[in-house]
Parts: structure tokens; sequence; C-alpha cells
């Protein structure tokens, strides 16, 4: 091994981390060489300084904080006029090439106890496809009617990695062309005990764990993928998660009202539910537009109203965005040390070995792990825009394994899109007084995306018959 490397981690106080290494295989002991070459002491010590031991995460106060304008839906008061020339922007810029789309998918989903990647977690009611496919046939159904590639860039973690691979290449590639679908890992943050030593998970194996979704700007970078979308002439990126089937992955009126302000990072906002909702606000402090996450809102602000009794900080982030390439690609780099996402601690109970070596499953929190987020590169983009868009059509992810924002809830939701764009079309599905139809069946994306989509197809074949497990694709 480097002495330069063990003294390096001496001389940071992290010296234990190799305190096995003699009892190791050669493959492991190099396979903890290349874990801890790629760790960055100088940025992990600034972060225990200042997460860890220091005073926590530094806030801006509140009381410069006012909600960010958003551009209202014609349904809710909203210039239609606005909306019909954002649509044919929007169509045109797509039409021309330049969409991209880019799915973080690293995250773990313990909260909806899957085990597997979410993006294979099945979810539509009846056909039962899965988060991956919904999207693909999204993107697939977009790229036909526009007559153009759309590449779709997909950011794995080093845990789920071979298994999204290989899930995309059984289901051949949900009939999207593999040259269009570009898979990569995000990179890993050493976690750290409450005293700031790096935990270790075995004798020769680091803690590691994903960086968080704004790891996917860097990731972007290294990957070669910014230069890929310059080959491809993509420069709007349009990124969502992969927990949310209702998305519009190719909105036109989004890219409209993107490109028409000269955005370099635009969001879909979504009225908040209820005031504990949790989902981050659009606020402005200091002139610019950020997305404050819900446990950074303290109650008294969550729960306040404005004078027609609404919920003051009513703009909820449904974690939409457009990324224009050159910001991801400033803030990706690093190249300015004044553009960088900042890390956030999140306390976790992270699994880890005693000093004899033997292994610990923590009861309660033992350590830190650190994440950036995507949206904090909001202060960063030049004219952020946001607009509404309305909750019933499109968002509905599935978090947790019961309840709110669970495969069951999403269910309902997407039965009920579906009847929506059936009635509208002219169709008479008979539905609760919950919207939802008294038979289940699922409208794929490639037969429609939308009530208008709907309202073209029925056109086109003359009527479609509904029926209970009717799918339509
Ligand atoms: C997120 C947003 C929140 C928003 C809400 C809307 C964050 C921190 N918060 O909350 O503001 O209102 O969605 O649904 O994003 N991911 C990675 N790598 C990681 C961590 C996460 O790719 O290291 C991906 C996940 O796979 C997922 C997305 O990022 O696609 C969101 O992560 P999650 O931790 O589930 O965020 P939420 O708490 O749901």
């Amino acid at each position: 091994m480097s002495e330069q490397l063990r003294a390096n981690f001496e001389k940071a106080g992290q010296g234990h981390v190799f305190a096995f290494f003699d009892d190791l295989s050669p493959d492991d002991q190099a396979s903890l060489i290349k874990q801890a070459e790629a760790i960055d002491l100088a940025e992990l010590r600034e972060l225990v300084d200042t997460l860890v031991l220091g005073n926590g995460e530094h806030h801006c106060g509140f009381e410069d904080m006012k909600p960010a304008p958003f551009t209202l839906l014609p349904d809710n008061g909203g210039d239609q006029a606005l909306w019909d020339q954002a649509k044919n922007i929007g169509e045109e810029a797509i039409r021309a090439g330049r969409l991209g789309a880019f799915t973080p998918a690293g995250g773990q989903g313990t909260r909806l106890g899957y085990d597997g990647p979410k993006g294979t977690y099945k979810v539509t009611p009846v056909a039962e496809k899965t988060l991956f496919q919904v999207f693909a046939e999204k993107i697939l159904a977009a790229s036909r009617r526009y007559n153009v590639e759309i590449p779709w860039y997909i950011m794995t973690s080093t845990g789920n990695h071979d298994a999204t691979v290989s899930f995309f290449e059984e289901n051949n590639y949900f009939g999207l062309n593999p040259d269009n679908v570009k898979h990569f890992a995000q990179g890993t943050m050493p976690a750290v005990d409450f005293e700031g030593k790096i935990l270790m998970s075995g004798k020769g194996q680091i803690a590691l764990s994903p960086d968080g979704h704004g790891g996917s700007l860097r990731a972007l970078v290294r990957n070669g993928h910014i230069d890929d979308m310059k080959k491809r002439g993509v420069d709007c990126i349009a990124f969502f998660q992969v927990d949310n089937p209702l998305v519009r992955c190719v909105h036109p009126e989004f890219v409209g009202f993107h490109l028409q302000a000269d955005s370099e990072l635009s969001s879909k906002a979504c009225v908040k539910a209820y005031a504990g909702e949790k989902v981050g606000v659009f606020v402005e402090r200091n002139g610019k537009t950020e997305i404050l996450e819900y446990s950074d809102l303290p109650d008294e602000l969550a729960e306040a109203t404005d004078k027609d009794g609404n919920l003051l900080y009513r703009a909820g982030s449904i974690a939409i965005h457009i990324f224009d390439r050159d910001l991801i690609e400033r803030i990706g780099t690093g190249a300015d040390a004044g553009v960088k996402l900042p890390f956030h601690r999140a306390d976790k109970k992270i699994p880890t070995i005693d000093d004899a070596g033997n292994p610990v499953e923590p009861a309660e929190p033992n350590g830190v792990k650190f994440e950036m987020f995507g949206f904090d590169a909001l202060p960063f983009a030049k004219n952020p825009v946001v607009i509404e868009t309305a909750r019933d059509e499109e968002f509905s992810p599935v978090k947790n394994a019961q309840g709110v924002d669970s495969p069951e809830s999403s269910r309902q939701h997407q039965l009920r899109l579906f009847a929506k764009w059936a009635n509208d079309a002219g169709l008479n599905v008979a539905t609760d007084e919950n919207g939802i139809p008294a038979v289940e069946f699922e409208v794929g994306p490639l037969f429609a995306t939308s009530a208008d989509q709907f309202r073209e197809k029925l056109t086109e074949q003359g009527t479609v018959d509904i029926q209970q497990g009717t799918v339509l694709n």
C-alpha cells in the first residue's frame, strides 16, 4: 500500500480505516485502497467541521423570506394565451432535438420497503408496468410524436447499478434505442460517526453511501454525458424523480416557458395539499428563488396563511425541473469554487464494526451521511421559472409502503386520471364521488399521455371499448 495514503489518513485522524489492513486478502486490500483513494480528505474535513462538529447547516434567517411567484394554470386564473404560446415554443424545441431526460434513480427506497431498484417497482393499476417502463414509454411516445431522438440519462448508485442495467436489458429497453439510454453510477461519500471518524462497514469496507441526487451534476460531467448532450444538440434536460408515475416527462408547455424566459433552471409547483405535506416549498430570499426542504421549514411558517386563508407557502416542489446544460456543466465541473452545491447532513443508523472488527447493527442513529440536493442549484441559475401544474394530472409519488404517497394511493390516482381523460373525450365511464372508475382500466403512454392525446386517439380510432381490465396501448 502506498505509505503516503496511509500517512494522509493518519494525519487527518482517520488512520483507523486501515486498522485491519493486514488481516485482509490481497484483493480486499486493493479494494480498500481504491475506496480510500477516492475520498477527498480535505472536503471531508470541512464537512465534519461544519456539519458534524460545528453548528450544523447554515441557514439564512427567515426574516426576509417570502413565497416565490409562479405562473398560474389557466384553470386557476393564468393566461391561456401564454400557455398556448409556450406550447408552440416547446414543441418546436423538442422537434429540433433540444430535449433530453434525466432521472436520478440511485435512492435506496427504504421507506417503501422494496428491495430492488425503485424503478423496477410495479406501479400501474392493471398491466402492472414498472416505474421505469412507464417513463420509457412516455419518452418513446414523445420521440414518435415529434420524430426525434430523446436521450435518457439514468443515474444509479453503486448498490443498484448492475440490477438496473440488467433490468433494461432483460426488457429490451422497453422499445427505446439502447444508444439513447445512458446508465451511470453516482458518486459516494463516506459516512462518519458523531466525532467525525469514518465509519467502516466491514474490515476492508468503508461505509460509503450515495452522495444525493445533487451528485448528478458532477456525475453527468464525469461520465462524459455533457459532451454527449453537446454532440446531440441537447440543451434542455427534463429532470424527474424515479417515484412519480404521473410525471409528464416530455411536456411542451414546460419546455416553452423555460426557453421563453431564457431560464437555466425551471420547476413545477403543485399547491400543497396540507400544511405538513412533505414537499419542499418555493421561496424567495435575497432576491433569489430557492426550494426550502420540508424539514427546514418551521411549523409556524408551514401553517401560516395569507389574507384569503390559503397557505402562504403553498407552492410545493414536486421535484420536476428543466436544467439548462450549461448550468449543469458550470456546477458539475466544480471549476468555480463559488459555484458549488452544499452538502446536507442526515443522521442515520449505519451498520458498522466495533474495535474488534465484529459487526454492529445500531438500533439508533450512530452516524451521519452527507448528501447534495439537485435543487440547490437554483440560486446559481439565471432567470429561474416556476410554473403551476395540477396535482391530479402530474403528482402521485410512490414513497411509503402504506397511506399517503403509497402504491395504493398512486394506483387510485392513476385510475382517476384515466377515467377523467376518457370522460373528457366523451366516453361514459362511471365513477364514484372521488372520480375513481367503477371498472379498472389503464391508458398506456403509447396510447396517450394527456387528455388531448386521448381525444386525438379516440377520433383516430372511432371509439374504444373500456371494460374491467382493459389496457389501452
Ligand atoms: C423529494 C424532495 C422534495 C420534494 C419531494 C417531491 C429531496 C431532498 N427532496 O423528497 O423537496 O418535495 O421529493 O416528491 O429531493 N436519489 C438519488 N440518489 C441519492 C438520493 C436520492 O438518485 O443519493 C433519487 C431517488 O432515487 C429519487 C429522488 O432522488 O428519485 C428523491 O429522493 P428522496 O430521498 O426519495 O426524496 P424525498 O424525501 O421523497
